[in-house]
């Protein structure tokens, strides 16, 4: 019996340690790219996704997703939320979200589509989570401030957005501490 455990065990680590192996290589890779992938930490997370007073209703993207971690969090803390959806460009990765998503309670809110943000379509979504290098969130910014409805949030950790969207909705600024330091998100609503 103990043999047959010991098996089992053995083949459950395997299994983690393959996938923390593929991920580290995916993440080192994709260092060398336009668009890396670098997961935001928890706290961050938490932080960024309490600014989009997501309620009853509403309709989430995390636009670069990566392996869901953010998506996975907003479908856990806020159940009123209609969908949760992220938009990955990375096959790896949108392989990897979808493979987490089976083992999720809140699949059936959750939804991950291995796409180019820019060729995607936004109309629908009022709450956005955007954790992209700078060049990316100043391309993706005249995107979102075309097709996002009135009202619609979009957050952005750490990576500034330009004050000129202020024309077209307000734009704050909240500061957090983490690991000592003050970390600063970027919200931006629609008027
Ligand atoms: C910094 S990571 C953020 C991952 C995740 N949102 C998080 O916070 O942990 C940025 C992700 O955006 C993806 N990405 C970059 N450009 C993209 C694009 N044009 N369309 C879709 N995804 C993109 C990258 O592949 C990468 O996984």
């Amino acid at each position: 019996m103990l043999y047959y455990f010991l098996i089992f065990l053995m083949i459950i680590i395997g299994f983690i340690g393959v996938f923390f192996l593929l991920r580290s290589i995916v993440i080192i890779f994709s260092l060398f790219t336009s668009a890396p992938y670098v997961p935001l930490e928890k706290y961050l997370i938490k932080e960024s996704t309490r600014f989009l007073s997501l309620k009853r209703g509403d309709r989430f993207v995390d636009i670069g997703s990566g392996d869901g971690r953010v998506v996975f969090w907003v479908a856990k803390n806020y159940p009123e939320v209609e969908y949760c959806k992220g938009i990955e460009i990375s096959l790896l990765l949108n392989l990897a979200s979808r493979f987490l998503r089976l083992f999720s309670c809140n699949k059936e809110r959750i939804v991950f589509e291995r796409r180019n943000a820019f060729k995607c379509d936004f109309r629908k979504e009022n709450k956005v989570f955007i954790y992209l290098l700078k060049d990316t969130v100043d391309k993706l910014m005249p995107v979102l401030e075309k097709q996002l409805p009135s009202g619609a949030k979009v957050v952005s950790p750490l990576f500034t957005i330009d004050q000129k969207y202020e024309k077209s909705g307000d734009l704050s600024v909240k500061e957090v501490i983490f690991r000592g330091k003050i970390r600063k998100i970027y919200i931006w609503t629609k008027k």
